[in-house]
């Protein structure tokens, strides 16, 4: 479903927020670190260089994104796994937590992140980026289209992404004990290049939906997605204005929790 090239297009863009997020973690020299939806591990081997003491795992549920992170060259303290986030479990409880641009897939992110919370040590911090995007003209569009009668059955399972509000986040958090740091950032992204908007999407939320609606029909769906883009993000002589808006929390498990 995951398209490791046609995410990595816009990739200065995407890496932003990642480095935004690891700039509050206040960690000097952890032992284990996990990154839960790595995709094609790049990132992932930032936090080994950051912390050359740790043991790092990638985790993601995509082979080809998996496939890509493993023919990266990395250290032997750095281990990539295809597992589903939701039930993976580390070897043993993790001094850092890292989820950047992928907890919003999944469901129930209070139950998600209870889970989560219980795989860090005392002392350990758990810190995500969520896209929060849903409500932008570009994320209606695709509901409009889903919505079709031509497309609805096909789609009706597909989980559309979702985030909670930086109060749910605190608020949970705080309730298992730890000490959050939360913000949020909405940036503008100028994107170069024909349909720049769509193409930006094709790397990330259009995957599960192109994917269910298999070849021939995934094709009608952006021919009527298009034009609808075209019409909310002209295109100017220097590129494509695009706003997107990211949800941030750092949360640190007290040492004696
Ligand atoms: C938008 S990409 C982000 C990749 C990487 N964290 C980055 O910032 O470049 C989202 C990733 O989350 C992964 N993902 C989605 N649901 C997952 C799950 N349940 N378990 C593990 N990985 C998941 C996808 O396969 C994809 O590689």
């Amino acid at each position: 479903m995951w398209d490791p090239q046609q995410y990595e297009h816009f990739r200065d863009a995407r890496k932003r927020p990642f480095f935004e997020l690891l700039a509050r973690v206040p960690v000097a020299a952890p032992g284990l670190v996990a990154d839960l939806g790595c995709g094609t591990g790049d990132l992932t081997l930032t936090l080994a260089q950051r912390w050359p003491g740790a043991r790092v795992s990638g985790v993601d549920s995509s082979e080809p994104m998996i496939a890509e992170a493993l023919r990266r060259p990395a250290p032997e303290r750095v281990r990539f796994e295809l597992a589903d986030l939701a039930r993976w479990q580390p070897s043993a409880p993790l001094d850092v937590l890292v989820s950047n641009a992928a907890l919003h897939w999944l469901p129930d992110h209070a139950a998600l992140l209870s889970r989560l919370v219980g795989l860090i040590a005392p002392g350990g911090v758990l810190a995500f980026q969520v896209p929060a995007n849903f409500e932008e003209p570009s994320h209606r569009r695709i509901d409009e289209v889903r919505a079709l009668p031509r497309f609805s059955p096909a789609l009706a399972s597909v989980r559309r992404g979702h985030a909670e509000s930086l109060a749910f986040y605190e608020a949970h958090l705080a309730r298992l004990g730890l000490a959050v740091d939360a913000w949020e950032t909405v940036y503008l992204h100028v994107l170069p290049g024909e349909d720049a908007v769509l193409q930006w999407l094709l790397g990330t939320t259009l995957r599960p939906v192109l994917a269910a609606l298999g070849l021939g029909e995934d094709q009608v769906f952006l021919d009527i997605l298009r034009p609808l883009l075209r019409q909310d993000y002209p295109a100017a002589p220097h590129g494509t204005p695009f706003l997107f808006r990211r949800r941030f929390v750092v949360a640190v498990r007290q040492p004696s929790s």
